[in-house]
């Protein structure tokens, strides 16, 4: 067996994403595994270069977790020159993305990226053409795919339970608190347009992913945006005007026929099973997925339903679902996903979400604002390099 250490800059590495799913339930948890095994007697030992702009909060982090002090960072530069460093992540605020991811590209370091990748499409497949340019190699986060719920949701479509899918239904979202009596769950910076925040810009890439891989792409789109709390109060107490959209309604039309409808909101509360469930309607069956579980009804045990007001129903239209079996371990999303890009940069394992991919997320994004503004739906051109 031979050891090979990769070291990875870990850029924003302090903040909720960078810190709880990229660090510790991925590149620690390889570690805690034994490394990442190629399968030909190579195993990668991850080794994190923690990159960020507070010196002492990337010390408490290496600390905690009993990692290296000589592996922290302050300086994006001399990290970048490092030729001990193979591959750049980034996790940090959304609106240095381009400019940071660029730096890496031209330094020949391979990138790993949260999304969206840029704030805008241009800027998205710039990144795309010029990492193809520079020969190295790219991956953007696409965690829902990876997610228990809806891989079982792939196991139902592609073993043709379906029939003919005619149509999704997705509702994501949950009470983001204001920030005033009670503490906001998330930072100010995504409820302010000019900070790269916003649910359209946030929450569409991975609406992109999602219906592209499991239905079929995106052909056009329709949305309705809107900021339901227009006050809000940061990390500081301090009140802000919330230039951003918080609730986007969109319609979807994909290739191959099927028609998807999303609510996302940061100004709803729950009164589901999970903070988001797609609900896929098909001539043979449906079945309702969320982040763990998926529940199906196939068309021989579908009720039927007579609509009169006039008598209380008598029986529960939930209890006719049948929850889908595991039938196999899950591992974290964020996880499986790094353990697939660094296959693909050490083993030359196929990978697909790349910058490219990312760049339609970006699009999405985009095309949905712009819908939105115009009121009109909005058609999604097929991109390539
Ligand atoms: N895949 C997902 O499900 C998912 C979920 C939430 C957020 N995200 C994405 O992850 C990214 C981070 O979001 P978050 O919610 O973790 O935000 P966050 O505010 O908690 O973290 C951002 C991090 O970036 C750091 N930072 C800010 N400005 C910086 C700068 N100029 N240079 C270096 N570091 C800087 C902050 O200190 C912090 O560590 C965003 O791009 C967001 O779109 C992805």
């Amino acid at each position: 067996m031979t050891r090979k250490t990769v070291r990875i800059a870990m850029n924003g590495v302090t903040g909720r994403m960078g810190y709880r799913q990229h660090l510790v339930r991925s590149i620690l948890a390889l570690r805690e595994q034994g490394g990442l095994g190629l399968g030909d007697g190579t195993v990668l030992w991850p080794e994190p270069v923690l990159l960020g702009r507070r010196a002492y909060a990337l010390e408490a982090l290496a600390e905690k977790h009993g990692l290296d002090e000589a592996n922290i960072s302050t300086d994006v530069d001399a990290v970048l020159a490092d030729d001990s460093v193979d591959i750049f992540f980034d996790a940090a605020m959304t609106s240095g993305r381009e400019e940071v991811l660029k730096k890496a590209i031209a330094a020949g370091k391979h990138v790993y990226t949260e999304k969206p990748t840029a704030t805008g499409l241009d800027g998205a497949l710039e990144l795309a053409r010029l990492a193809r340019a520079a020969g190295v190699k790219s991956g953007v986060v696409q965690d829902k795919i990876f997610l228990p719920g809806l891989l079982k949701l792939k196991r139902l479509i592609d073993g043709g339970f379906f029939g003919e899918i005619l149509s999704v239904r997705g509702e994501f979202g949950y009470w983001v608190f204001e920030g005033d009596w009670q503490e906001a769950q998330r930072p100010s910076w995504n409820y302010r347009s000019e900070d790269g925040g916003g649910i359209v810009v946030d929450m569409f890439p991975h609406w992109e992913y999602v219906l592209h891989e499991l239905f079929g792409r995106v052909t056009s789109v329709q949305a309705l945006t809107a900021t339901h709390v227009p006050q809000r109060w940061d990390e500081n107490g301090k009140p802000y005007d919330a230039t951003a959209d918080d609730a986007a309604y969109g319609i979807f039309e994909l290739d191959g026929g099927a028609i998807a409808q999303i609510n996302s909101s940061w100004a709803v509360r729950v009164n589901r099973d999970e903070l988001v469930e797609f609900q896929v309607d098909g001539t043979e069956g449906s079945a309702v997925a969320g982040l763990r579980n998926c529940r199906a009804q196939h068309r021989s045990s579908t009720p039927k339903p007579v609509w009169n007001p006039d008598i209380p129903a008598t029986y529960s239209f939930r209890d006719q679902w049948q929850e889908v079996p595991d039938n196999q371990e899950f591992d974290n999303g964020f996880k499986a996903q790094w353990e697939l890009f660094l296959k693909h940069v050490y083993a030359d394992a196929p990978y697909r979400w790349d910058l490219l991919a990312g760049a339609r997320g970006v699009q999405l994004a985009e095309l949905g604002l712009k819908a939105s503004a115009e009121g009109r739906r909005v058609d999604v051109p097929e991109i390539t390099l």
